[in-house]
């Protein structure tokens, strides 16, 4: 498709294969984006790319040889990059603090903050070598924001990405490379959103906290990461948009 507000641009979604990915991937396809959906589970990635009819780079965000990988595929196939999404992401199960284990921690900590770390590391540089800017939607959460006890360092893991996002908007915003958040409240039925309410018997009583009354959809998701990769935000950089139907407020 070649109208759209995304009509031409390159985007990298970072854990496409399901869940919020693979929405943000179809509203990115949708709206006219190149879109390159790099995940580490090969059959999911490969499937979804195939069905959505975009390309696929098996690769684990938390290695940067594998992002060195994802950055040649774009440039071979494309000659740039104006979007990444990084939006790979992982949790424990909802559960008392002090239960939490080292495993626990470290895995939140290396998925959710090194990973935007390396993104930045590696692509950043590219970016500047090219000229043209570019824009990196990091999804964060309503965990980074308000945070609830039972999910500490998963919150913890959120709210450094939502503070790193903003000292590389200030610190690159002259060469008009954009950074910004998307901060889903809990999904509805995607891959994390069982993990964060623990219990099935607590969607009902969390889904009463949110003012409009329901979870996050992927295309909620896909639709402001879409506005913060086109032209339309072109001014804004280091904003966090909470995608919570009223829940931060
Ligand atoms: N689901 C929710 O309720 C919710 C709410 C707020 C924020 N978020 C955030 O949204 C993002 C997506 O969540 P989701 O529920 O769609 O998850 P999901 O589990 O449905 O999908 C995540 C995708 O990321 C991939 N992935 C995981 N680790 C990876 C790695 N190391 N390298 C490459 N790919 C990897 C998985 O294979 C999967 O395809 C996460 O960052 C999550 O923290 C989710």
């Amino acid at each position: 498709m070649s109208e759209g507000k995304l009509s031409g641009r390159v985007a990298i979604i970072t854990g496409g294969g399901g869940g919020f990915g693979k929405g943000i991937a179809e509203t990115f396809l949708k709206q006219g984006a190149k879109v390159i959906i790099a995940d580490f589970v090969e059959d999911v990635g490969q499937k979804t790319a195939s069905e959505l009819k975009c390309e696929f780079v098996r690769a684990d965000v938390t290695k940067k040889a594998d992002w060195e990988k994802i950055l040649k595929f774009a440039d071979e196939k494309f000659g740039k990059i104006d979007t990444v999404v990084n939006n790979a992401g992982t949790t424990y199960r909802n559960k008392p603090t002090n239960d939490v284990t080292d495993e626990d921690f470290d895995k939140v900590f290396s998925v959710n903050v090194k990973s935007i770390y390396y993104s930045a590391n590696v692509i950043v540089p590219y970016l500047q070598k090219k000229g043209n800017g570019g824009s990196f939607v990091t999804i964060a959460s309503t965990a980074g924001l308000r945070p609830r006890g039972g999910l500490t360092w998963y919150n913890a893991s959120k709210a450094a990405v939502i503070n790193a996002t903003k000292s590389m908007a200030v610190e690159y915003a002259s060469e008009k490379i954009r950074f910004n958040n998307v901060c889903p409240v809990v999904g509805l039925n995607t891959g994390l959103s069982d993990l964060f309410l623990g219990k099935p018997e607590n969607e009902a009583k969390f889904m009463a906290t949110v003012p409009m009354g329901r979870g996050s959809t992927p295309a909620d998701v896909g639709n402001a990461c879409a506005f913060l990769a086109s032209e339309e935000s072109s001014f804004l950089t280091g904003i966090d948009i909470p995608v919570d139907g009223g829940r931060c407020v």
